[in-house]
């Protein structure tokens, strides 16, 4: 029986997490969620009265509770999800993403060190089935931009270009720091951009079904021709099963499912697909530091784990655009109040 620390378990991929684990373990899962604008616990009714979970709404910056739920729940393992993660609101904003993803992330790995008692030599000889792991949910945007060649691999140096990306390249700088200094036995897992069910509509592809569904303006960033490597949230959850388990302490694992897009042919495909018209795509000024093309290289999870994605992003795709057209309720709560304010200010 392990006693599992899910951090963000409140947010689109977390969610989806929290669920997969209750779904295949018995594990007892703590749930740390701040539900900041992006936490939802309508994401997590199906399984909320589970007597194996708990939900806290909590800081990952906060010293004691973290501390307490350490002590209270005998915590072995922490999977780390919670961060502020939107580059428009980076841009906007650096400040609270150092605060959450960085100050956030080394006090959930001090806490792990003491509560843990390690020792630098731990580094050598821990394996998870035994003790303790700290994992890092992390991002293919800390490698920064591609151009129209070559893909990222774990030992790509990290050369981060927004607030939002530079504050998770130096959590992840901390995590393997601990693992150097004090044996904290952690793996990284570096993935490229999820979609999904239960996605917040700031991202591109839940806002495009949305704005689409109600016949308002497609906001397309520049020529709309940077890349993306598209991977179903769902896959992205088994492959941080796969890393939890099996992978190699103090290893970095990339995932990516092989799948690039330009944004241009996303937006098309979702009006297409929800029958309206092209007239509604509307070239907008792009992001500042705009990341022209992710593309990850798998090669290190799928050969040394075994994990592989389970869904075609055509399947994928078709899912998730049906799943919001039948989820309009979800959808409407949380686009009003403060997400309407937020977009009248990004999109005026
Ligand atoms: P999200 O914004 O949907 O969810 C983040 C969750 O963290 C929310 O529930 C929020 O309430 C919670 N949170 C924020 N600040 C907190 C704090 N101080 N203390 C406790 N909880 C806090 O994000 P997401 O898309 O689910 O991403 C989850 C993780 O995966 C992030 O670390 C992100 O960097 C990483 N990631 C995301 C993608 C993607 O495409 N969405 C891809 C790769 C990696
Ligand atoms: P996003 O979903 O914000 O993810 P990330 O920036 O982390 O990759 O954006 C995906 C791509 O879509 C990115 O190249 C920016 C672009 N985009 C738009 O063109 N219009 C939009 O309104 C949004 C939100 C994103």
């Amino acid at each position: 029986m392990k006693n599992i620390l899910i951090t963000g378990g409140a947010g689109f991929i977390g969610s989806q997490f929290v669920k997969l684990m209750l779904e295949k373990y018995d594990y007892n899962i703590i749930n740390l969620d701040l539900l900041t604008y992006a936490g939802n616990l309508e994401n997590l009714k199906d399984i909320e009265d589970k007597k194996n979970y708990t939900f806290i709404k909590g800081d990952i910056c906060d010293k004691v509770l973290v501390n307490e739920i350490f002590k209270k729940y005998e915590i072995d393992t922490v999977v780390n999800f919670a961060a502020e993660s939107h580059v428009d609101r980076s841009i906007e904003n650096p400040e609270i993403f150092l605060i959450t993803n960085i100050l956030g992330t080394q006090n959930l790995l001090e806490n792990a060190k003491k509560y843990w008692k390690l020792t630098p030599e731990d580094k050598y000889s821990r394996e998870y089935k035994d003790g303790v792991k700290y994992l890092q949910v992390s991002t293919d945007e800390v490698y920064g931009a591609l151009g129209e060649e070559g893909m990222f691999t774990e030992t790509t140096p990290l050369n981060p270009n927004s607030p939002y990306s530079s504050s998770k390249a130096s959590a992840d700088m901390l995590v393997r720091a601990y693992y150097e200094t004090f044996g904290m036995p952690m793996n990284i897992t570096r993935c490229s951009n999820n979609y999904g069910p239960y996605q917040f509509p700031e991202k591109l592809i839940p806002l495009m079904i949305n704005n689409c569904e109600n016949d308002k303006p497609l906001p397309v960033y520049g020529d709309g021709m940077q890349i993306r490597d598209w991977l179903h949230v769902k896959d992205h959850c088994i492959a941080i099963d796969t890393v939890l388990h099996k992978g190699a302490i103090g290893e970095v694992y990339n995932i990516g499912g092989n799948n690039e897009k330009a944004n241009i042919d996303i937006v098309k495909l979702i009006i297409s697909t929800i029958g309206k018209s092209e007239n509604l795509i509307k070239y907008v000024k792009d992001r500042p530091g705009h990341d022209r093309r992710y593309a990850i290289d798998n090669t290190k999870i799928t050969t040394q784990l075994g994990w592989s994605p389970s869904y075609t992003f055509e399947q994928g795709i078709a899912e998730t655009i049906q799943w919001y057209l039948n989820n309009k309720n979800w959808l409407e709560k949380i686009t009003s109040g403060d997400y309407m304010k937020y977009y009248e200010k990004m999109y005026k």
